[in-house]
């Protein structure tokens, strides 16, 4: 055998090995999104050990939390870190700002803690219509400066950048997604933004809510929300009929109006990786959220996600991070009071429903998690019968604390106003972490160890977040590791492809 040949043979088994890489890659591990804006977030370690547990291989954060970064280091779990949008105009000004945040955000976490830091997210949604045009001029030179910065720090290979952007930059004229463009104000924006990132091998990345479509109209058809096949009756909607295809849910017609606006500007779809940044259904906080139907949306996604599902207009399946891993309590709720209750997981990592992961795995909750004492806050029978007694305390509890239970629709709406109060009372109790004195409520409160919980509405017990053990700063010794492992993979890929051809 010649040596060419050989050469050529070793290439083709390289090559094979890639290939397989990649099929594997698209069907060996579940996204999400895992967001930090809680009173008592979960310890990070606590949740990289639940990531794993689940079959997350992948994560996507919304800002550089430092120590989410430090728990992720070497625990085989891939991350996109964002850039926060109030970081945009520092990123946009100079490289060298973008290099600081590199060094200080990326580069040091994967040398220092073996962070498998894989993309940046510049900004989150920056063109959304209610930021007006806030973001509009800094997102492309920020997104220019990072990309710029991560070539400079030697990582423009292994880190790629994106800008998450919500379903709103596309648009449909009649409705249908091969009319799909992308929106006019920003048109010319977004085209240069794809061709960059399509240049520098990097993904598009889209939000895509099913659920906020059904909640924004009133006639919106409810079966058309979820995917087929996923129970809830179903058949009821007539689809939408685009050409030859036939659309029976609004993910796969808003993904493919993306498609279109790709085409429509010149872009190969199949040769533009695409990234769904979020999707997924709120439990709480809306008539149109609770566990039956985040459950149904949901198992219906995971399904499409682990058979490797595309759309009608792009076979190729998108990689997709649902949204989310966690509850957050003190998420901002002008987009609705359901934004405080994402998680395919409660606020302390307890499941809410049942969820399968494939390969009969079962959703399960996070593990060591120490909680408060078992002791909740309810309205004295000392209080009366009389709601003006209490109003005003039950309204300053709910200004400090999460009531979003409590709201129309939800799952605490049925409440009797004595109840509704000792929810109120409860919520800033836990918020308080039991402080002596906060349930006092000018002698209104009296605290329990009979759990108050009734039917759909649960009294929570907060997490009691000193009890935890403080995650151990790891040394440069995980780094060193890190690089020998891959060198060592490469090496036995070498030895075995010279075994087999000669
Ligand atoms: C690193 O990220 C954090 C969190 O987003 C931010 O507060 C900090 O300013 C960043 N560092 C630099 C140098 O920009
Ligand atoms: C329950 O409490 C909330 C928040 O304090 C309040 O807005 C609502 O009117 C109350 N409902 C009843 C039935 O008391």
């Amino acid at each position: 055998m010649g040596r060419h040949d050989t050469y050529q043979k070793l290439i083709y088994f390289c090559l094979s090995i890639l290939l397989l890489h990649n099929v594997l890659k698209n069907v060996e591990g579940l996204a999400c999104n895992w967001g930090t804006m809680a009173s008592h977030p979960l310890p990070p370690n606590i949740v990289v050990k639940l990531l794993r547990d689940n079959g997350f291989n992948k994560v996507k954060l919304f800002e550089a939390d430092s120590g989410a970064l430090r728990a992720l280091g070497k625990s085989g779990i891939q991350v996109m870190v964002g850039i926060p949008n109030d970081l945009l105009a520092t990123m946009a000004s100079t490289v060298t700002a973008a290099e600081l945040w590199v060094q200080q955000n990326v580069s040091q976490y994967i040398s220092k803690y073996g962070t498998d830091i894989r993309y940046v997210a510049v900004g989150n949604e920056p063109f959304l219509k209610t930021y007006k045009d806030r973001f509009v001029h800094l997102t492309f030179p920020a997104l220019q400066n990072v990309q710029a910065a991560l070539v400079k720090a030697g990582l423009g290979r292994q880190v790629k950048v994106t800008v998450p952007l919500n379903a709103d930059v596309y648009e449909s004229g009649d409705g249908l997604p091969s009319s799909g463009d992308f929106r006019s104000d920003i048109k010319t924006l977004m085209i240069s933004i794809v061709r960059f990132l399509a240049d520098s091998v990097s993904p598009v990345t889209f939000n895509i809510y099913p659920f906020l479509s059904l909640n924004a109209d009133p006639n919106f058809p409810r079966e058309y929300a979820f995917f087929p096949g996923s129970g809830g009756g179903g058949g009821g909607t007539k689809p939408v009929v685009d050409g030859s295809i036939s659309y029976t849910n609004v993910f796969d017609a808003n993904f493919d109006t993306l498609v279109s606006a790709l085409e429509k500007n010149g872009f190969d779809p199949n040769k533009v990786e695409i990234i769904v940044g979020e999707v997924g259904w709120p439990t709480d906080g809306d008539p149109n959220a609770n566990p039956a139907m985040a459950q149904r949306f949901n198992q219906g996604l995971l399904n499409r996600i682990l058979q490797g599902q595309g759309t009608p207009r792009r076979k190729t399946a998108p990689e997709v991070y649902i949204f989310s891993l966690v509850d957050e309590d003190i998420k901002s709720i002008d987009p609705g009071k359901f934004e405080r209750h994402w998680g395919i997981l409660s606020y302390d990592g307890a499941v809410k429903y049942p969820l399968s992961l494939g390969n009969g795995r079962q959703l399960v909750p996070a593990k060591g998690v120490r909680y408060q004492a078992r002791e909740w806050c309810v309205l004295s029978p000392r209080a009366g019968g009389n709601v003006a007694t209490w109003a005003s305390s039950a309204d300053y509890a709910c200004q400090q604390a999460d009531c979003t239970s409590l709201g129309p629709g939800s799952s605490c709406a049925a409440l009797d106003s004595v109840a509704n109060a000792s929810y109120a009372f409860n919520m800033y109790f836990q918020r308080m972490d039991h402080r002596s004195g906060s349930c006092n409520f000018n002698g209104l409160g009296t605290t329990t160890k009979i759990d108050p919980s009734r039917g759909s509405c649960r009294f929570p017990i907060q997490i009691d977040t000193s009890r935890h053990e403080t995650l151990r700063p790891r040394g440069n010794s995980g780094a060193t590791e890190v690089k020998w492992r891959t060198v060592g993979a490469v090496a036995v890929a070498v030895a075995v492809g010279c075994a087999v051809f000669n």
